[in-house]
């Protein structure tokens, strides 16, 4: 029986997390990838070592070039520079946006067939160059955003009420970062609407905190951006997709005209599963919703704009 193949570019704290979770995991042979000499070569021999620990024989290859990368089913991009303390994510537009174009192209030649899961940020821009570089149809070019933004709005919500995790769904819409739009109508605590458990006030807080969520681990950090969280949202995406799960998440996905936006990504709820996006789902907004949604479309706008004259 053919295995799955998923190749993670960039070996840096997102990837290199992201290809110990996968290991762990143990559906898919892992190639992991990287500019940096014999980092992914490290990374790999140390996660080979924690094998006999764990109770795993995922085959891992850790490669500086693409040739291991061929004829994967999924390849994860999460190379670039990260944020650092003070650095917008529109600061990393240029140097990014030069190195998702460089890293797409060598990864299409050898994996047509390839789902693209794209991580590096500013992410709904990144995912733009990397669709418009691969020519990939918008099924197969999929921005881990939501996931992630949706992950972290879980967890103020529980740490709020006490609750599990577990019993939390949460719904966010829109750009990744500032420009997100959370939707507390349709965020539910076992099964009750979030705005019968908390004041406007308490919800209100924990959004801007969301919002905030990537800037707030930048500011505890101080060098370098987040990484359990993120690697744990790419994950959940891939399982949904080698499993076939039809899972429904927040993704960043090319909207034609979807939510009344033409041609550009931005975050809505998917159905994820083996081809990739086999449904977006639209749901009702309110005006007010709509118009928070809008906005942050324009921001992705802008962004993509900037970018087209870049590459
Ligand atoms: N090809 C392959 N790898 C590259 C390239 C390239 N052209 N350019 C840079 N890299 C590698 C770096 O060598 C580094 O190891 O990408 C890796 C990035 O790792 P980190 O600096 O640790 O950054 P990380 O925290 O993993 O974040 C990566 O994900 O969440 C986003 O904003 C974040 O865009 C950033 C990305």
């Amino acid at each position: 029986m053919k295995k799955n193949k998923i190749t993670v570019i960039g070996a840096g704290q997102v990837g290199g997390t992201t290809a110990q979770r996968l290991a762990e995991k143990e559906f898919a042979d892992i190639v992991l990838v990287d500019v940096s000499p014999d980092l992914p070569q490290g990374k790999v021999l140390d996660l080979l070592e924690s094998g006999p620990i764990y109770g795993y024989d995922t085959r891992l290859i850790g490669t500086e070039n693409y040739e291991e990368t061929a004829n994967s089913d999924i390849v994860i991009i999460t190379s670039g520079v990260p944020r650092k303390p003070g650095m917008s994510r529109d600061d990393l537009l240029r140097v990014n946006a030069g190195i998702v174009k460089s890293v797409t192209e060598q990864v299409v030649q050898r994996s047509p067939e390839a789902i693209l899961v794209v991580v590096s940020n500013p992410l709904d821009a990144m995912s733009y160059v990397a669709h418009r570089v691969s020519r990939f149809p918008r099924e197969r070019v999929i921005g881990m955003a939501g996931a992630l933004d949706s992950a972290r709005f879980r967890a103020f919500i529980a740490m709020e009420l006490e609750v599990s995790v577990e019993n939390v769904h949460a719904f966010v819409l829109g750009g990744h970062g500032d420009s997100m739009v959370p939707l507390p109508r349709y965020t539910t605590v076992a099964g009750i609407p979030l705005t019968e458990l908390l004041s406007k006030e308490r919800l209100d807080a924990l959004i801007q905190r969301t919002r905030d969520g990537g800037a707030e681990i930048v500011r505890l950090f101080k060098t370098g951006s987040a990484f359990y969280a993120p690697s744990a949202a790419i994950v959940e995406m891939v399982e949904a997709i080698v499993k076939d799960k039809k899972k429904i998440l927040p993704c960043a996905v090319l909207c034609q005209g979807e939510y009344k936006i033409d041609n550009l990504f931005v975050g809505v709820p998917v159905k994820l599963g083996q081809g990739g996006i086999e449904e977006i789902i639209q749901i009702k907004l309110t005006p007010e919703e709509e118009a928070n949604f809008r906005q942050s479309a324009v921001a992705v706008r802008e962004l993509c704009e900037a970018v087209d004259k870049m590459i």
